[in-house]
């Protein structure tokens, strides 16, 4: 098959293609921050039926290399806590308007989950990381396209507080798990055009 790379004709779906639906789903999911994300949250049920999407992920050697933690409001507090220590340990010059902004960082998506790498340990399979981080990647997508799929938006959350002592005995992770980014996922409150997304030729070739 020769792939026509050259080709600046958008990439058309048929309505009646079998990969319209899955490309409408896949095509509608943008990253909304979590001050755009409101209530209602999914339910209790959606949540379950979300995240048992994660489970079809990839996964090299069979290993469930991730797993997800619910914070629940009840515990935002503390995550808030957690955010501001990080700050003030990495930046001994931080303002009490930084803190009280890493705080509310805590308190903005109904549904906050953490996705959290189960790293290689010594003498564990030999499977790398790297592959482990892909099919991470992939459990996450799961969930950001099954909570579209539920007419919910969602925005992916990460930075430095990620690798802070605060936050890893927070969510007590091992010494071999890693905290990768957090999943917020509510209502959109008002959406934003979409961005532009990269060309085929921008990201395949043909040996
Ligand atoms: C692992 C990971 C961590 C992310 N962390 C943040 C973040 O801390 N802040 C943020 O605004 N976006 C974050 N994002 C979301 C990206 O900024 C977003 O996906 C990107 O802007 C592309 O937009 P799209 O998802 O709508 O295609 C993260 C994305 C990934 C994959």
């Amino acid at each position: 098959m020769t792939l026509d790379l050259c080709s600046r004709e958008p990439v058309c779906i048929a309505t009646n293609d079998p990969l319209a639906a899955a490309a409408a789903l896949i095509s509608a999911r943008q990253n909304t921050s979590a001050k755009r994300l409101g209530e209602p949250a999914p339910s209790g049920q959606q949540l379950r039926a979300v995240l048992g999407l994660a489970a079809h992920a990839p996964d090299h050697g069979a290993l469930n290399p991730w797993r997800f933690v619910v914070v629940p409001m009840a515990e935002r507090f503390r995550l808030g806590e957690a955010f501001a220590r990080a700050l003030a340990d990495r930046d001994c010059g931080a303002t009490s308007q930084q803190m009280e902004a890493a705080r509310e960082k805590a308190q903005r998506a109904p549904l906050l989950l953490l996705a959290v790498l189960r790293a290689a340990t010594p003498g564990s399979s030999h499977i790398p990381d790297s592959e482990r981080l892909v099919c991470l990647g992939c459990a996450v997508q799961n969930v950001l396209l099954g909570a579209q799929a539920l007419g919910f938006g969602s925005g992916l959350t990460s930075g430095q507080a990620m690798d802070s002592a605060h936050l890893r005995a927070m969510f007590s992770l091992a010494e071999s798990e890693r905290a990768i980014c957090f999943l917020n996922i509510g209502t959109v409150q008002s959406p934003r055009p979409s961005r532009e997304r990269p060309r085929l030729e921008d990201f395949v070739s043909t040996l």
